[in-house]
């Protein structure tokens, strides 16, 4: 059996990315894919526990005691559902993963670049997702969005220049690998970044 392909999906709170990650499996199984759909922090029961402590704006965490929360849940993720699914043929569609790390525990809080890039070789060896699809938007954007619909969590909580450091963490990101992380314009009609996102799907992976 051939190796499930594994898509991510990254921007900023409030860039669209739930939207999208709404319509993708049905998109992939309507053209015979088996797909997981699992998403980070979480995915495991163990890391959907480590999720609230860290989303639960009662708490006051070190960026440090957050980056490593979120790559040991990514560990037990990575162990219990991701690579499962890809060697058994599935294909993983994950609301976010690493690309998260960089930019919120780099870019938004200040810890080192190659401090993550040390954790996520240690996690993750070799293995990087075959696809990113990056939602980007400007810090009001995302604010904006995220005021209207719901309570902030504890990183929605964070002011502007954090989510201006974040968006740059992503674009960091996506011009160090430009051939696997696609940088979508989150702020176009919805109907052009679905468009979008199906070309994108199709030339990359069928
Ligand atoms: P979500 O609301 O998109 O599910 O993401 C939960 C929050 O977790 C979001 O504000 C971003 C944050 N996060 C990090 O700070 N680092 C990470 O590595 C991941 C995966 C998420």
């Amino acid at each position: 059996m051939t190796k499930g392909k594994f898509i991510t999906l990254e921007g900023m709170d409030g860039a669209g990315k739930s939207t999208h990650v709404a319509w993708i499996p049905a998109f992939l199984q309507a053209r015979g894919v088996k797909v997981c759909l699992t998403r980070e922090p979480g995915g495991t029961p163990v890391g959907e526990r480590l999720r609230e402590l860290m989303l639960d704006k009662a708490q006051k965490l070190h960026a440090e005691t957050e980056a490593l929360l979120m790559f040991a849940a990514r560990r037990e993720h990575l162990d219990k559902v991701i690579l499962p699914a890809l060697d058994a043929g599935s294909w993983v569609v994950c609301d976010r993963f690493t690309d998260a790390t960089f930019a919120y525990q780099s870019g938004g809080s200040g810890l080192p670049w190659e401090r993550i890039a040390a954790l996520e070789a240690w996690v993750q060896g070799d293995l990087q997702p075959d696809l990113t699809l990056y939602f980007d938007v400007p810090s009001e954007v995302g604010k904006a969005r995220t005021q209207a619909v719901r309570e902030p969590d504890r990183f929605e909580l964070e002011g502007r220049a954090f989510f201006d450091r974040v968006r740059e963490g992503y674009l960091r990101r996506a011009h160090d690998d430009m051939r696997r992380m696609r940088i979508i314009d989150g702020t176009a009609a919805l109907a052009e970044v679905k468009q979008s996102v199906e070309n994108i799907i199709l030339s990359n992976c069928f």
